[in-house]
């Protein structure tokens, strides 16, 4: 069933026919035909047919194990000429079991969304679909808090400003919007995650990069999150896509980062899962693109009990 994008959903009668999980659970892609065969973001500039589809297998290959010894992990089929569909997290947005869709900003992913909606409806999820004049990117660009009360929305490159309201209306949340100001960090998703509190206490954290926003988002930031509850980034390790990281409950995989960042989050009472995903950086992506959520906030993070990596 899709949504007419004109009408809102009486929610409590919506969800009530969607798939639930009781599990964290994502959906992955493999990288059969990845490549970086265009330029769409700083970091594919210099890298044209330069990362390596093996490496990149193997790559995704343990990014799978280890996100499968703590979540359940569904797998689409990756198709041709979608290169960038390895990256399925931009493909949507998903919570209660609705999937906002992505309407891809550029030409060149506009065709892995018939793919994904298939998926997605023949597996239950209702669809809200977003028009095709304002761009959104799923969570490349939009996310959650870690309680799945509130959302953040980026614009400025990639999601139009418009579709922010759109979102917001398909699950009646609160939406901040947040401008991107660097190019390097097009999507929210490379300089921006909410984390849960490793504690399983309320009162979430933040893991993101200042320099990629302007001065009016970094304040609703700062006023949303207390100081002791901010990891800002280095750009050192923002460059080595530390924010683009996935995150359930105390655990948190991402790249390589610096002992400084691994220590204060270990001090905080994170586990952190360090990938090596040198072939995805090079298509402007790391960890938390390669994995679009299923399940919601609260079971994503544990709530129903703890997780650990083995
Ligand atoms: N090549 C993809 C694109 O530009 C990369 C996406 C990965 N991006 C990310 N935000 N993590 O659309």
């Amino acid at each position: 069933m899709v949504i007419s994008t004109a009408v809102s959903p009486d929610v409590s009668k919506v969800f009530a026919s969607t798939p639930q999980f009781t599990r964290p659970t994502f959906l992955m892609c493999p990288p059969e035909w990845y490549g970086v065969d265009y330029v769409l973001n700083p970091w594919m500039a210099g890298n044209v047919h330069r990362s390596s589809r093996d490496l990149a297998f193997a790559q995704w290959k343990s990014m799978h194990n280890v996100l499968r010894s703590v979540a359940d992990v569904r797998l689409l089929r990756p198709e041709p000429g979608c290169p960038d569909m390895v990256f399925l997290a931009h493909g949507a947005l998903i919570h209660h079991g609705v999937a906002a869709i992505s309407s891809f900003n550029p030409q060149q992913r506009r065709a892995e969304t018939a793919h994904l909606r298939r998926w997605l409806i023949s597996e239950g999820f209702l669809l809200w679909e977003t028009p095709r004049e304002t761009p959104f990117e799923g969570e490349g660009d939009v996310a959650f808090n870690e309680e799945g009360t509130a959302l953040w929305a980026a614009h400025g490159v990639r999601t139009c400003r418009a579709a922010h309201r759109h979102l917001a209306d398909a699950w009646q949340v609160p939406i901040t919007s947040l401008h991107l100001s660097d190019p390097r960090f097009y999507h929210l998703d490379t300089c921006f995650t909410p984390l849960a509190n490793p504690t399983g206490a309320g009162g979430g954290y933040i893991l993101y990069y200042p320099g990629a926003f302007d001065a009016a988002s970094i304040a609703a930031i700062e006023s949303a999150y207390p100081a002791d509850h901010r990891f800002a980034v280095s750009e050192l390790d923002a460059t080595h896509m530390a924010c683009c990281a996935l995150n359930l409950g105390r655990t948190i995989f991402t790249g390589e980062i610096t002992r400084e960042l691994a220590t204060r989050l270990f001090d905080a009472g994170f586990d952190v899962v360090q990938l090596e995903l040198s072939e995805f950086i090079k298509g402007g992506g790391g960890a938390k693109s390669l994995a679009l959520r299923l399940s919601d906030m609260p079971i994503t993070h544990g709530r129903l009990g703890q997780l650990a990596v083995s």
